[in-house]
């Protein structure tokens, strides 16, 4: 609590000792508020969905200690089914024992059918099982009916391996004028399955995706009209599914019933603010050395009035950091960021190297990881 500054601005090559200037001409900075306020007119409900297993508890613990703490509200939806294969299954369900140990902000979501242990699909052999549609669906339905939803004028659906900026998200709501009123559902903005023979929607991408109130509470009426064991036929279907897709049928539900369409989360320099991918790789993206994959496909390169171009990574105040499978990672972007001084275990539940796109130049990025 020594730490006195308003704003904090970290050049984040600096950490690392390498310019980014010497890579790639840009100047890459991280704006964060640590003295942001808590606020009762624009609360942020943060939703991780989770799974309640032995191997995922170190990151539980890491996003309470970290950036958990700047949600107005934050809560674990996890699976009726906790444990693992070694302590063994129980389902809280019917074992009261069992759902005694859950703390506080953990929310079962009693409704889902669908088992994360026992995959019903061939192609999903590892567990855990890719159903994650059907645990939203159930969720946001829940929310609505035991009052979550009138806890917070905003929400965010983040994923447990995301790092994100709520101090940002409030700024970036302010300054676009939103109101929890009105529709507003926003994120990264992928739009590579527009096309007549897809779900024909832009998409918000999963590891961190954003809504007012008032369009949860539509989206909760919508998906209260599922019929028990009807599912999806096509891309275009809004329905239940096996399916891990949920960002895509998200998308296809609200454009259907509510003709709403995703907006992105960009800065007034046309940067993203939330980086889909580690940033220290997407960093390094060049679109025009990369070519036109998925991830850029339908994104428009330039502003049509000022030329400006888009979609870069990313901008000085950012929203949402995804991809840190590691725990660890929380923390020392904690104590990076925000000048906390949180102990890293730095053998904390180990978790394999990632692929990068750039391997060369991304690796000069990430001495900040060890
Ligand atoms: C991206 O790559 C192109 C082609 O190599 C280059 O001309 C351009 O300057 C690069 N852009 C950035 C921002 O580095
Ligand atoms: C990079 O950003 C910092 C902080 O905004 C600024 O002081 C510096 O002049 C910038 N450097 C370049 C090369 O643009
Ligand atoms: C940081 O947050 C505090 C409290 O919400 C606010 O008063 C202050 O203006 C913010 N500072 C900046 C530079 O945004
Ligand atoms: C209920 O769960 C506890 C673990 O919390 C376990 O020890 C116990 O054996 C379970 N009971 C049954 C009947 O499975
Ligand atoms: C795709 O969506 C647009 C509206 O966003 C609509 O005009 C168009 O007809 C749709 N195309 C198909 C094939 O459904």
């Amino acid at each position: 609590m020594f730490r006195r500054t308003l704003l904090r601005c970290i050049i984040c090559i600096a950490v690392t000792g390498v310019a980014l200037n010497d890579i790639n001409n840009a100047n890459v900075s991280v704006m964060v508020n640590d003295t942001f306020q808590k606020s009762s007119n624009r609360r942020l409900y943060c939703m991780v969905p989770f799974i309640w297993t032995p191997t995922f508890l170190p990151q539980y613990d890491a996003i309470r200690k970290t950036w958990g703490k700047r949600c107005d509200v934050l809560k674990f939806y996890i699976d009726p089914i906790i444990g693992d294969s070694q302590a063994g299954y129980f389902d809280v369900r019917v074992n009261e024992t069992a759902k005694a140990t859950l703390p506080e902000d953990v929310v079962v979501v009693e409704n889902i059918q669908r088992p994360w242990n026992k995959c019903n699909s061939k192609s999903d052999s590892e567990t855990p099982c890719r159903h994650i549609w059907e645990k939203l669906w159930r969720s946001w339905i829940l929310m609505d009916e035991i009052g979550e939803l009138d806890k917070a004028e905003w929400f965010t659906k983040v994923d447990a391996d995301t790092y994100l900026f709520a101090d940002n998200l409030k700024r970036f709501v302010d300054d676009k004028d939103w109101r929890p009123n009105e529709q507003h559902y926003f994120g990264h903005v992928l739009m590579h399955r527009i096309g007549k023979d897809d779900v024909n929607a832009s998409i918000v991408a999963g590891a961190a995706v954003f809504f007012s109130r008032a369009t949860l509470k539509s989206l909760a009426n919508i998906l209260k009209e599922f019929k028990e064991g009807e599912v999806r036929k096509g891309r275009q279907d809004c329905k239940d599914d096996y399916t891990s897709e949920e960002e895509v049928v998200t998308a296809v539900c609200l454009k259907k019933f509510i003709g709403l369409e995703a907006q992105t989360t960009l800065d007034a320099d046309g940067k993203e603010l939330i980086a889909v991918f580690e940033p220290e790789d997407s960093l390094t993206w060049n679109r025009s050395e990369q070519g036109e994959w998925w991830y850029w496909v339908n994104k428009p390169k330039a502003d049509p009035q000022s030329g400006m171009e888009l979609h870069q990574c990313c901008g000085d105040r950012p929203i949402a950091f995804h991809g840190y499978k590691d725990a660890k990672w929380f923390y020392h972007l904690e104590n990076h960021f925000y000048g906390a001084n949180l102990p890293v275990d730095e053998d904390e539940n180990k978790q394999p190297i990632y692929a990068w796109r750039n391997p060369d130049q991304t690796k000069l990025h990430i001495s900040l990881r060890g």
